[in-house]
């Protein structure tokens, strides 16, 4: 059994130091052995909110896997924008802007579904081109049986009906159905600032809200989850911040059917 944290939208530049603190008490007593992060790492991808960032990441003695957000690409320095989008990601957190790890427990797969524009006004929204799936779909065929597959990308493959204004993912139908057929398992996602997890074509969707910034939105405190289980049965847990700590507030269990992941049930 594994035992990973799932964080997003840190949002540095607005974040909360005292939810920083009760972050790093409450994974003291979870112990995660990884923690994945879903993008929007800073909020204006300043030099100086990447660097307190980094500097947060590595004071947590856990081993992570990050992926961009929207927010890690400066909306207003446009040269920087298109010219050279991802030199400060480089610099301060990672060479890589879509990383892989794999152990014998589980496989994680990173994507970059941020875009410096597209073919609408709202160049928040994200995509996953047909390359992303073809890489995703090669590193899926490596994977042993008994591998959890873990896709990590930022921008949402599923909304709650009431958030649906705010796009799914470009490219979404597609990808998710060929995810689907290659045997994907998990898809970790943020940039809505909502928790929820769902199942589509027998992949889990799960998203963490924003976890540290004050960003929030109405009814969504500050959130992250823990997922732990195996290949055949998974739980995701929702820890949210009440004020003062982080505590326990529902887990969702999954078990894989032949026809893909299924919902067991919820315990509060
Ligand atoms: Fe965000
Ligand atoms: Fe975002």
């Amino acid at each position: 059994m594994f035992n990973l944290v799932h964080i997003s939208d840190l949002h540095f530049g607005r974040e909360v130091p005292k939810v920083i603190n009760g972050l790093k008490d409450i994974l003291g007593e979870i112990q995660p052995e990884r923690v994945i992060i879903s993008g929007d790492l800073t909020q204006r991808a300043k030099h100086e909110e990447f660097s307190n960032a980094a500097h947060f990441l590595q004071s947590l003695n856990i081993p992570f896997f990050i992926v961009p957000g929207n927010h890690d690409l400066s909306a207003h320095r446009l040269i920087e924008r298109f010219a050279y989008p991802w030199r400060k990601w480089k610099k301060y957190i990672s060479t890589e802007l879509e990383p892989l790890y794999t152990n014998d427990k589980y496989m994680v797969i990173g994507a970059n579904t941020a875009r410096r524009m597209g073919w609408y006004l709202d160049w928040s929204r994200g995509r996953i081109n047909q390359y992303q799936v073809n890489n995703t779909i090669s590193h899926l065929q490596n994977a042993d049986s008994t591998q959890v597959r873990f896709l990590v990308a930022h921008h949402p493959f599923w909304l709650p009906a009431v958030y649906e204004f705010r796009h799914l993912i470009g490219g979404r139908d597609k990808a998710l159905s060929q995810l689907s057929q290659h045997g994907l398992d998990i898809i970790m996602s943020g940039h809505v600032h909502m928790s929820y997890a769902e199942v589509v074509e027998g992949v889990i969707i799960s998203h963490a809200g924003t976890t540290l910034s004050d960003r929030l939105i109405p009814e969504q405190p500050n959130s992250f989850n823990r997922i732990t289980g195996d290949r055949s049965h998974l739980i995701i847990e929702l820890f949210e911040w009440n004020g003062e700590h982080f505590i326990s507030r529902k887990q969702q269990h999954f078990e894989r059917t032949p026809s893909g992941w299924t919902r067991e049930r919820v315990v509060k």
